[in-house]
This record gives C-alpha cells, sequence and structure tokens, in this order.
C-alpha cells in the first residue's frame, strides 16, 4: 500500500453503504436534540413549512454540489477545488475552511456526545428514577461540573470514533454505519409509535403541520431555520465532499442525495413526534430550550413508560445519531491528512484525534475549570459552536454554490450529475446558480450584524 496514494483512500461497497454512511452523517444531535427544541421555540408550524424549504433551496442543491465535487475529484475538500480549478490559490481556502469547521466542531460534539453517554450509563442503573424537573435540571449541571468526569468522557468518546475512523472506509465507517442506522430508526420507530399511540401524538401532529401560525414565526426564526438546514445536512464543511470522494462509478449523485436528504427530514420529524407527544401530554409548563434532552425529556420517558429501560433506549439512539455524524466530522480532516499531507490513514487518523481531543479540553472545562473564563460573555464551548455554525458553515456552503454553480465547467457538472434522473438537473442548476447563494449572503448578512433585523 502506497502512502497517501489511491490505494490508501478506500472506496464504499455499494450505494446502499455510501447512503447510509452518509444519512449517519447528516442524523445526529441536530435532529434529536437541536431540531425539536428550535422548532418548540419558534412554534412549530410555520418554522417547519420553512425549514422544509430552507432545506429545498439550500439544503439539497449544497448536497448535490458537494457531493459532485468529491465523486468528480476523489479528493479531500481542499483537493477537490484544488482539482476542479487548476492554479487557482483562493478556491482551495474553501476546503481549508471546511477542515477547519470540522475540526473545531468535533471538538465540541466529542464532549456532548459524552454526556449521552453518560446518560445511557446512568439510564440503565435508574439514577433518575423519581426525579423531579428541578431535580434532574440539578443533577445536570452537577455533572457537567466535575472536571475529570467531562475529561474522561470526551476521552472515552474521541477513543471510540478513532477505533472506527482506523479501520477505514468499508470496514470501519460503512459497517458501523451499517449497525448503527437500521436500529436507529427502528428504535426511534419503536418509541415514536409508542408515545404517539398512548399519549398526545395528536396534539403533535398539529403542532408540527399547522401552517398557518406564522404569526408566531419571527425574522430571527427563518434564518435560524436556514442556517439550521446547514448543520442537519453536514454541509458547508466538506463532509459531503468527503464521502463523495469514496463512490465509486457505479454510483450516482442525484439519487443519492435525495435519499439522503428525505432520510434527514423524516428523521426530524420522527424525534419531534416522540417528543412532543410526551412534552403535550403533560399541563404543567414543561422546560423546552437546549435542557429539553437531557433535564426535561428523561424524566417525562420514565414517567410515562413506568420503565428505565424506555429512557435507556432512548438515549441509545441519540449516541448512536452521535456517533455516526462524529466519525464524519473525524473523517473530513483524517482525509486532508491523507491526500495533502501523503501520510497513511494511521497516523493521520492518531495526529487528527490527538489535536481535536486537545482543542476539546476546554470545551470539556467550560462548566466546570474554566467556567469564569468568558469571552466577551461566551464560554469557549460557546465560541466554538457559534463561530463554526455561525460563520464557518455558512461561509463554507457560500463558497460550494458558487464555485459548482459559476465556476465549475457547465459540461463536467452535467455529466456527472444527470447520469441518472437526468430532468432534476436543469431546476437544480437554477437553483444552485442563482437563488441559494442569495439565501445564504441574507444568513451571512445577519449573522454579521450588517443587516439588522
Ligand atoms: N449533521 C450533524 C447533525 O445533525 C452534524 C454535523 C455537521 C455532522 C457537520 C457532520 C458535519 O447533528
Amino acid at each position: 500500500m502506497i502512502a497517501g496514494g489511491e490505494e490508501s483512500r478506500g472506496k464504499w461497497s455499494s450505494q446502499f453503504g455510501f447512503i447510509l454512511a452518509a444519512t449517519g452523517s447528516a442524523v445526529g444531535l441536530g435532529n434529536i436534540w437541536k431540531f425539536p427544541f428550535v422548532t418548540h421555540q419558534n412554534g412549530g408550524g410555520a418554522f417547519v413549512l420553512v425549514y422544509l424549504i430552507c432545506i429545498l433551496l439550500v439544503g439539497f442543491p449544497i448536497m448535490v454540489a458537494e457531493i459532485f465535487m468529491g465523486k468528480q475529484t476523489g479528493r479531500d475538500p481542499v483537493g477537490a477545488f484544488r482539482r476542479l480549478k487548476k492554479d487557482s490559490k483562493l478556491w482551495p481556502l474553501a476546503g481549508y475552511i471546511g477542515v477547519v469547521a470540522g475540526f473545531s466542531i468535533l471538538s465540541y460534539y466529542s464532549v456532548v456526545s459524552g454526556w449521552v453517554l453518560h446518560y445511557v450509563l446512568i439510564a440503565f442503573k435508574g439514577t433518575l428514577s423519581g426525579y423531579t424537573g428541578a431535580e434532574s435540571a440539578e443533577y445536570f449541571q452537577n455533572f457537567v461540573q466535575q472536571t475529570s468526569l467531562q475529561l474522561g468522557y470526551h476521552f472515552s468518546m474521541m477513543l471510540v470514533f478513532t477505533g472506527i475512523v482506523t479501520l477505514g472506509i468499508k470496514n470501519g465507517i460503512e459497517r458501523a454505519n451499517k449497525i448503527f442506522m437500521p436500529l436507529l430508526f427502528i428504535m426511534l420507530l419503536i418509541l415514536m409509535g409508542y408515545s404517539m399511540a398512548y399519549f398526545s401524538g395528536r396534539e403533535a401532529f398539529e403542532f408540527l403541520f399547522n401552517w398557518e401560525n406564522y404569526n408566531n414565526l419571527s425574522s430571527h426564526g427563518i434564518l435560524e431555520a436556514l442556517g439550521h438546514s446547514f448543520f442537519t445536512l453536514s454541509l458547508g464543511m466538506g463532509a459531503m465532499i468527503t464521502y463523495g470522494s469514496y463512490m465509486t462509478d457505479q454510483e450516482h449523485v442525484m439519487p443519492g442525495s435525495i435519499w439522503i436528504v428525505i432520510a434527514d427530514v423524516v428523521i426530524s420529524i420522527m424525534a419531534c413526534f416522540l417528543i412532543y407527544s410526551i412534552l403535550f401530554s403533560f399541563d404543567e409548563e414543561v422546560g423546552g430550550g437546549p435542557g429539553l434532552l437531557f433535564i426535561t425529556l428523561p424524566g417525562l420517558i420514565e414517567k410515562i413508560t413506568g420503565s428505565f429501560l424506555c429512557v435507556a433506549g432512548f438515549f441509545i439512539l441519540v449516541l448512536f445519531a452521535a456517533i455516526s455524524s462524529a466519525i464524519s466530522l473525524l473523517e473530513v480532516v483524517v482525509a486532508f491528512c491523507i491526500d495533502e499531507l501523503k501520510v497513511k490513514r494511521t497516523t493521520a487518523v492518531s495526529l487528527s484525534a490527538v489535536t481535536i481531543f486537545l482543542l476539546g479540553i476546554p470545551s470539556a472545562l467550560s462548566f466546570n475549570g474554566l467556567s469564569d473564563w468568558l469571552i466577551w460573555g461566551r464560554n469557549f464551548f460557546d465560541w466554538i459552536d457559534y463561530v463554526a455554525s455561525n460563520w464557518l458553515l455558512p461561509f463554507g456552503g457560500l463558497s460550494t454554490a458558487l464555485f459548482v454553480g459559476w465556476v465549475v465547467d457547465r459540461e463536467v457538472t452535467e455529466q456527472e450529475v444527470s447520469r441518472r434522473w437526468r430532468f432534476l438537473f436543469r431546476p437544480w442548476r437554477f437553483v444552485l446558480h442563482y437563488i441559494t447563494p442569495i439565501l445564504v449572503i441574507l444568513v451571512i448578512l445577519k449573522t454579521t450584524g450588517i443587516w439588522k433585523i
């Protein structure tokens, strides 16, 4: 095997393997933790509709563009920009933004995944049994304040990600997703079916699909929907370029992208059904917001099902979602090291994992040792999340849309993208050309504060 050569890159075993892995990347904490609480805060219905439109006009076109770039070049994000536009010094910078974003997001994603692992373990022990809302909140506060536990979990999760990614594309990433994704889907289906049938399924449905409540939706909400469409589909940071680069010639860009987007949206909506059916069956005002997953839900699930096994099942599901996303973040950095720095996979993985672990330490300490270390009111954890989600991803996404829409030769794109489902090529390219960039620029103007709404 030649270090850094084509042989050390690897390929998916089939179109299905690719779709499963890319769906694994897309489906993560964004779907099960963030989407339900953001939708709840924005009043449901109208927000969901706007979100679906954003997925169609921003998420889907960029998904196709990224997968196209990867498949066409067979390279990491930096190499992909470089190969499609020879002798440009500027465009590969967009690839670097992606690698830096992958790096930064994984450093805190690993910390949060560690929280999920802890909740799986305590659910089995029945620790939270009979806790009131206030007691659950106190437990969570206490937990994040324990420095050694936080570091230990962060370390353990990085170890899991490293183990999977070291095994390579087919034997590591694809195989892990082939186990995690079907299990995740089945568990979600069972828990959702149960909670909808026995609790407030109807209210949950009305909350999500009553599209006439647009009075509840602020302009801030609209931009939040737009921003989230990047995060949830793993766009703007080269994850889909990287996964696309392991496709073989028998696999196709357009159908692949469509299945991934549909699966991601369906799982987000299912998570909402599950969570709201439980939430709405309690009269008292229950806490929404970011604490929904770790504070509000465990107590409620146990209260209504009477079984700690359901709580454990729920957190295992979240853990699978988190791991399958995290490995794609790690793979972006690893692919960069293999392709650009020409090192072997094992070296690339160790190098990336150690550096990401170190960068994650201040995030793990943001709620304990370093909780007083605030820069303009934000702790380290919040900064990394803020910079990555609000700056790096939109800039990465905009660069990809402009690059594939305006810079890459139309014939090159057409040849690859229209190999299957040809009729979608023209509408896709039209949206990517004109509509997607404008919408992303709006998000950026809002984030930078230039546009104050
Ligand atoms: N899409 C993942 C989620 O919804 C997060 C993610 C972002 C993963 C970017 C990879 C790249 O949680």
